[in-house]
């Protein structure tokens, strides 16, 4: 292989395996809530929505369709993709903030409905951040030859935590899945380095403050509307330009990559402006950019993947380009990820 760019790994005689995402797949609702059906909802217009989001339309999971299902039929596109079979599947890792239940874990569901007999499953919680850090976490897994087959979904129902109430939040987010196999590819680099990153101490900017331990559900619980998540707008935006800068600044360096070298940006998609933004500090170009968000939202842990599969699936990404992940979310949690596809 021409050594066309740095593999970070190879600093710590890096005797593992690479890894590689062998396929992608992702899944979205039926049901599309576009901003002219908001407006019959709350206070709100497709004017405002448009200029400060970008949003237009988000898709909303059928009542009896759970994050489990969406997550099963994103993984099997995925496994087509791959040419993996169920059998072959050592591992599911779900991101998700929104499990079918508090517990058993979304990725035991998803591992009985997909069949996957053989294979280790639980959920992971880093919000929107999810995917980047189960990336980071199968791909462990690959690299120690721990195991060949990883399957890693970011995966949400957000319209079961959202307050239809309230405009401030209401019009940002949707459901929808998105996942990919992760297995050793000869003659590729694969995830050549991850970025994982957080910051409790700003927990109070994003978060659903009913029904866990500290506030178990009750009916006061539930007439408080503690059970919807809530956000500082203005200044989870702030923290999401700076924090999905500076990560994708450390994995390009670590790479010893300009940006002018990678050929997809693949943004978290949570705000038009965000990505606008990050995008600008970081001298990429508008056609580098991958924008899905106008129809979806910001579909939390399943917004990279989802997006992943739409910039494959269109042709904008063939094998051999770099990619440049940058994810924010909830925690506060930030990631970056750079990969040879
Ligand atoms: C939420 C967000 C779109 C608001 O945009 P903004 O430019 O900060 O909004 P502004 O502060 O200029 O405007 C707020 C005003 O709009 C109003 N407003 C809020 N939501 C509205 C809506 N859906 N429709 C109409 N008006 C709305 C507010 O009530 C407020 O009115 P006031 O000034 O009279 O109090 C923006 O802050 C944002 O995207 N933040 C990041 C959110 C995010 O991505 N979270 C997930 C991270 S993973």
């Amino acid at each position: 292989m021409s050594p066309k760019f740095k593999n970070p790994r190879a600093k710590f005689n890096f005797q593992g395996r690479t890894c590689s995402i062998t396929g992608v797949g992702s899944y979205v609702p039926e049901k599309v809530l576009t901003n002219a059906a908001l407006e019959k909802l709350v206070d709100t217009s497709d004017e405002w929505i448009t200029t400060r989001t970008g949003i237009k339309e988000r898709r909303l999971a059928a009542k009896d369709e759970f994050t489990s299902d969406m997550a099963a039929k994103a993984a099997q596109r995925a496994m087509k993709m791959a040419g993996v079979t169920a059998g072959q599947i050592d591992l599911i890792i779900v991101a998700t903030i929104t499990p079918d239940m508090p517990f058993p874990a979304t990725a035991c569901f998803v591992q009985q409905k997909i069949g996957a007999k053989r294979a280790a499953a639980f959920d992971l919680e880093a919000a929107c951040s999810g995917f980047i850090y189960g990336l980071e976490i199968g791909q462990q897994f690959i690299m120690s030859r721990t195991y060949d087959t990883v399957l890693v979904i970011g995966a949400e129902k957000l319209s079961a935590i959202t307050d239809w109430k309230d405009r401030n939040t209401c019009v940002l987010f949707g459901d929808g899945a998105g996942a990919a196999v992760l297995q050793n590819r000869e003659n590729s680099h694969g995830l050549l380095t991850a970025l994982m990153g957080a910051d409790g101490g700003k927990a109070n900017l994003l978060f659903m403050p009913g029904g866990g331990s500290r506030c178990p559900a009750s009916k006061d619980s539930v007439d408080a509307r503690l059970h919807f998540l809530r956000m500082s707008g203005k200044e989870t935006f702030k923290n999401a330009v700076q924090a999905m800068c500076s990560a994708a600044q450390e994995v390009l360096r670590r790479c010893e990559l300009d940006i002018t070298r990678i050929k997809c940006v693949i943004p978290h998609q949570a705000n038009r402006r965000i990505i606008d933004a990050v995008g600008e500090r970081l001298g990429a170009t508008p056609e580098q950019m991958f924008i899905n968000v106008t129809r979806y939202g910001n579909t939390s842990a399943a917004s990279v993947a989802i997006a992943l599969d739409e910039a494959v699936t269109s042709g904008k990404i063939q094998r051999g380009d770099l990619l440049l992940l940058i994810v924010f979310g909830a925690g506060l949690t930030w990631g970056a990820a750079v990969i040879e596809w």
